[in-house]
């Protein structure tokens, strides 16, 4: 007997539930603005995470603009395989696995427009068709602001926790303030926000100035009462990493433990 679609759809809706029960905490890193470090965050905090023994998984839903690959080192490289019918991630290392949309494409220059059912049948894809097995952590790179990449992972996941990132300007707390409003119409724990680029690490110094106000996240966070994770300074080894393919774990700069913060008070809050 042929399979219909809406019987199809059932098999995947299982296929994704079975996946997603195997794996314990789901993270959606998101921002109301672009440009503010949600990727760095998002790669850091998984390799973070696997680096303590954490088996985690990274999955880079942001379509338009995929860079969780290339802050890896990975630009050219397949992020997958399928085998008996199942995505294969990218193994990084003994205990993260990536999966990129990066991966899907030729070249990776090719810019790609999707509708919004695309979207969502993609992101559907990576959380019922890949092969993550049994995991602690998947956490989940998003464009900026609250449209159908976020508000897809939140339908699909109930149980999953948003990472909110901000930089201290008033403009990215205003839209801070967008993202925790997404969050409570859907439903969705915020697991804590982090105020990145507060500050900056002086190459001449080494220490730390602030150049625009910081402190920002903290006080917002305290006004929503939700958790602060911590901050990150702007660094200019950070950009020279991202750009080389490197981590966190390799700077020689008091960001690397900046960064290691931030996930043990992460760690706190999931573990709650
Ligand atoms: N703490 C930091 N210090 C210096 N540079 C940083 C820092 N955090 C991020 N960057 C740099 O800022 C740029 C943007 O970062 P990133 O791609 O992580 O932001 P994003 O929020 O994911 O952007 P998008 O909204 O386009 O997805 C990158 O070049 C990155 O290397
Ligand atoms: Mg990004
Ligand atoms: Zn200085």
């Amino acid at each position: 007997m042929a399979c219909n679609v809406s019987q199809q759809q059932e098999v995947i809706e299982q296929e994704m539930k079975a996946a997603l029960g195997k794996i314990k905490h789901k993270l959606l890193i998101m921002s109301g603005k672009g440009g503010v470090g949600k990727s760095t965050v998002a790669t850091n905090l998984a390799v973070y995470l696997s680096d303590q023994g954490y088996k985690v998984g990274l999955m880079d839903v942001d379509i338009h603009g995929p860079s969780v690959s290339g802050l890896l080192g990975l630009t050219n490289m397949k992020l997958f395989a399928v085998e008996g019918g199942k995505i294969q991630p990218f193994q990084y290392n003994e205990n993260l696995k990536v999966v990129s949309v990066q991966g899907f494409l030729d070249q990776p220059d090719t810019p790609i427009i999707w509708r919004g059912a695309v979207k969502m049948g993609l992101i559907g894809e990576f959380l019922s068709g890949v092969e993550w097995g049994d995991l602690d952590f998947l956490v989940i790179d998003c464009p900026p602001g609250t449209g159908d990449e976020p508000l897809t992972v939140v339908q699909k996941i109930e149980d999953c926790k948003a990472v909110i990132v901000t930089t201290p300007q008033e403009i990215a707390l205003a839209d801070v303030r967008k993202s925790i409003n997404f969050c409570a119409k859907a439903e969705t724990e915020i697991a804590g926000l982090v105020e990145n680029m507060s500050g900056f690490v002086c190459p001449d110094c080494g220490s730390v100035h602030n150049i625009f106000k910081s402190g920002g996240g903290i006080i917002t966070a305290a006004q929503y009462a939700i958790p602060f994770l911590g901050s990150l300074p702007i660094d200019p080894q950070v950009v020279a990493n991202g750009d080389e393919g490197r981590t966190m774990l390799t700077l020689s700069s008091q960001t690397k433990e900046r960064m290691g913060e931030i996930v043990k008070n992460l760690l706190d809050q999931v573990n709650k």
